[in-house]
């Protein structure tokens, strides 16, 4: 079995040829200003070196500040870590594409990405305004723009050499299969909700068959509870083999082949979230055979994010 301190670094490649992409990564969807710069800086300290953002969240400016701090303590250097953010859904006309992408760069302060999202297959009225919503509360949708003419603007980007690559967040089989084949320059991450009562596995075969990466948001459940954290399964795991059951979790993402994003918030969880091991065999079998099934985020039926606690 893979050694623990290989584990957490183990690197997945990319279908561009040429990139490695972490496979434990470090979500930034954290909606306090200066708990942002704090997590992320300790998450660095942890080990992570692959860093999830998004315009959407709207902290990238602290991001790129708790990742100065880190890299100047850590002698870290920017091409050590694997910087990713995302599109938001009101730039996806072509010609709004490449400002938000270079808008995004000013804000993290890097000169290119690794790695660059559509952040949700839908495309909202173009504008400032995040969450355009008509006077019933519905959101307004741009009909006008078709997820590849978005992706033709992110190729571009790729081709001018300012990202590494790029990827789909939030799309199911029926959105990716025909993206796939129409792009010149493939998805190379696809980032989607998993977790155990989420497993995804049929887009998982997909992507392993094609070369991508599939990257799991919330695999502890977003920490809802009761949730994945509280599963018996995963609770007996964890005590079996002397782990909290958010490392089984985060063990049993990577063992299957996925990267993932966690979110830690406090320096003991990012060092309990880098801290993890393989998991034998018997443990990973018993994971899948979990029956449960729940998606947490709404985000693939609108567009709009949202997690829904379990019961509501
Ligand atoms: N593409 C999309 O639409 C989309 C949607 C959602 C998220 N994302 C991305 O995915 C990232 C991760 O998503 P997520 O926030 O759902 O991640 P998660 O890691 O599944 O859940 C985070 C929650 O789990 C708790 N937690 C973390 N470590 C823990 C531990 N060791 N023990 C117990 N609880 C723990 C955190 O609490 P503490 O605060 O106490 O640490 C926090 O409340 C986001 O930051 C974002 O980058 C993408």
């Amino acid at each position: 079995m893979i050694e623990a301190a290989e584990f957490r670094l183990i690197k997945l490649p990319l279908n561009n040829g040429v990139d490695h992409m972490p496979a434990l990564g470090f979500g930034t969807l954290v909606p306090d200003p200066a708990t942002t710069i704090t997590a992320t800086r300790d998450a660095l300290a942890a080990g992570f070196r692959q860093f999830d953002c998004a315009e959407r969240y709207r902290n990238e400016r602290e991001v790129a500040q708790g990742l100065q701090a880190g890299l100047a303590v850590g002698g870290i250097e920017r091409k050590d870590i694997f910087l990713a953010t995302k599109l938001w859904n009101t730039n996806h006309r072509p010609e709004r594409v490449e400002p938000a992408f270079e808008a995004s760069c000013e804000r993290l302060q890097v000169d290119y990405l690794d790695l660059y999202f559509s952040h949700t297959p839908f495309a909202f009225e173009p504008g400032e305004e995040q969450d355009p919503r008509d006077q019933d509360g519905n959101v307004i949708y741009d009909h006008g723009i078709a997820l590849l003419d978005t992706w033709r603007a992110m190729e571009n980007l790729v081709a001018h050499g300012r990202c590494r690559a790029i990827g789909l967040g939030d799309v199911g089989l029926k959105e990716l299969k025909p993206l796939y084949e129409a792009a010149r320059i493939k998805p190379a991450v696809i980032q989607v909700e998993s977790h155990p009562y989420l497993p995804e596995t049929e887009l998982l075969e997909f992507c392993k068959e094609k070369g991508i990466v599939l990257q799991a948001f919330a695999p502890l459940g977003h920490g809802i509870r009761p949730g994945p954290l509280e599963d018996p399964v995963i609770v007996a795991v964890a005590k079996r083999l002397g782990k909290t059951p958010a490392q089984v979790l985060l063990a049993w993402a990577i063992q299957r082949g996925t990267a993932l994003l966690t979110t830690p918030k406090t320096k003991a969880h990012a060092q309990e979230n880098f801290e993890i091991s393989p998991l034998p065999q018997d443990a990973f079998d018993d994971i899948n055979g979990i029956q449960t099934r729940e998606r947490y985020n709404t985000v693939v039926k609108t567009g709009s994010p949202g997690f829904i606690p379990r019961g509501r």
